[in-house]
């Protein structure tokens, strides 16, 4: 059994979408293994995109991630990692499929809802750096 990390990001849980997610996720098999609230500093934000921190939109993203509250869980599934990337679908929400989570709510390429966990490596540093 495989586990990864799915972020709630603000402008979900801004707009009282939590449980739909939730709802998506439990619907499409995945099980919550562990699921906290956090509000993240700037500094804890950069560290957690620390991978995109030469990128043009780092600064931006790093504020709006610390705008709000956050809700990261630990999910696991058979081929747990790339079944999510498929159900939240891309990044920016115009380009997502059609029935994906980021075509169905996403609002934009930064406030596109949700993160998941991109590969085996990533899901193991992130899921330490919320779930000790
Ligand atoms: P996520 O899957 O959390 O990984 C990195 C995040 O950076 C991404 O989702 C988007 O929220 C954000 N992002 C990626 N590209 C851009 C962009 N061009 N402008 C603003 N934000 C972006």
């Amino acid at each position: 059994m495989e586990r990864t990390l799915l972020i709630v990001k603000p402008d979900a849980t801004n707009r009282n979408l939590i449980g739909h997610i939730i709802n998506r996720l439990e619907k499409a098999k995945f099980t919550i293994v562990e699921m906290r609230m956090v509000k993240l500093t700037k500094e804890e934000a950069g560290e957690f995109y620390a991978v995109h921190k030469e990128r043009p939109f780092f600064d931006e993203l790093t504020t709006y991630m610390t705008s709000g509250k956050i809700v990261p869980m630990v999910l696991e599934k058979e081929n747990a990692i790339s079944d999510l990337r498929t159900l939240i679908g891309a990044t920016n929400p115009e380009e997502a499929a059609s029935g994906t989570i980021r075509d169905e709510i996403g609002e934009s390429k930064q406030s596109n809802s949700v993160h998941a966990s991109d590969s085996t490596e990533s899901a193991d540093i992130e899921i330490p750096f919320f779930f000790s």
